[in-house]
């Protein structure tokens, strides 16, 4: 595995390689390091799926917003180096602040509509900094396909979006979420949390578990559902929520508000929350779907 930390240098090392192996494609995982088994699971799928795989390690300031945790976002280049070798990333880019933003962008990706709820209403600005970052990184590393983890489904979907609407030459492909033993998700951001808050977390899951049952209860609502959930986190002391809500997928928007029951079958549906526990916020989400009627196909 090589570590490059300079654009010029990483576009070079990706063109020597496609004109050694005609035909190969390339995938490309980014993410903004202190890698955990999630970040590996999709490093591996790209070594599975590519014959060269190019990581980055990036943490973005344009995605953060003033009062969030850029300055203490945790990170360990040594491990990543290791971690993203072992998951079998050929080529670690590893670029400074200054190196991805020279000066203050004048363009900005912006994507409307999809980022109107959720992390892109309780955080303002966070989908243009990320839609203008995985932009640039799209531009520098230039891969066949890009790996993205269903954690972070709205991102899913607003990436998804932007490489549609602007004609990105690269499949997305949407990946599982790797969670601990308990359910909880792997985040970056869980090592924040003390031990009762960490025993506490895994309320997420239960709530998205619990979500899921009550989804094919006779009579449920988009509404319902909602709320049902809020319920479900209050039976964590230490947990706030920030959203719990029922929207449809991928173009997130407020569902009609009548029973899942009268739905057309193949309807999509994703239950999401995001919880804090003291200064740590915490997203996870289920998607949902109404199946068409045993003998019905
Ligand atoms: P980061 O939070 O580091 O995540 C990088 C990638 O790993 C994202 O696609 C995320 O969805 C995925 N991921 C995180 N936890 C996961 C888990 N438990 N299971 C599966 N996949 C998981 O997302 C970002 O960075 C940034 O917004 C980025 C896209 C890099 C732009 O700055």
């Amino acid at each position: 595995m090589r570590t490059i930390e300079s654009i010029a240098e990483l576009r070079a090392a990706v063109a020597d390689w496609r004109r050694a192996h005609p035909g190969g494609t390339v995938g490309f995982v980014p993410t903004m390091g202190y890698l955990h088994e999630g970040h590996a699971s999709l490093i591996r799928r790209s070594a599975a799926e590519n014959g060269l795989t190019v990581v980055s390690v990036f943490v973005n300031p344009l995605q953060f917003g003033p009062n969030e945790d850029f300055d203490r976002y945790p990170r360990d280049p040594g491990r990543d180096r290791r971690v993203a070798e072992a998951a079998g990333c050929d080529l670690l880019f590893m670029p400074s602040v200054d190196e991805m933003y020279p000066r203050p962008t004048a363009t900005r990706v912006v994507i409307s509509g999809l980022t109107e709820r959720l992390c892109g209403a309780s955080r303002p600005g966070h989908f243009d900094g990320v839609g203008t970052v995985v932009a640039k990184l799209l531009h520098i590393v230039m891969p066949d396909h890009a790996y993205f983890g269903m954690k972070d489904a709205q991102q899913v979907a607003v990436i998804e979006r932007m490489v549609e609407d602007l004609n990105f030459p690269v499949r997305i492909v949407p990946c599982e979420t790797v969670r601990e033993p308990d359910g909880l998700a792997m985040s970056s951001r869980n090592v924040y949390l003390n031990a009762e808050e960490r025993r506490q977390a895994v309320i997420l899951y239960e709530t998205l578990q619990l979500a899921e049952e009550k989804f094919l209860e006779p009579g449920m609502t988009p509404g319902k559902l909602a709320e049902a959930m809020r319920e479900s986190i209050r039976r964590a002391p230490l947990a706030v929520t920030d959203y719990a809500e029922v929207l449809t997928w991928p173009d997130l928007r407020l569902p009609e508000e009548r029973p899942f029951d009268a739905m057309p079958p193949g309807s999509r549906f994703i239950a999401a929350l995001a919880v804090r526990f003291g200064r740590t916020r915490l997203i996870d989400n289920r998607l949902l779907e109404i199946r068409t009627p045993a003998g019905k196909e």
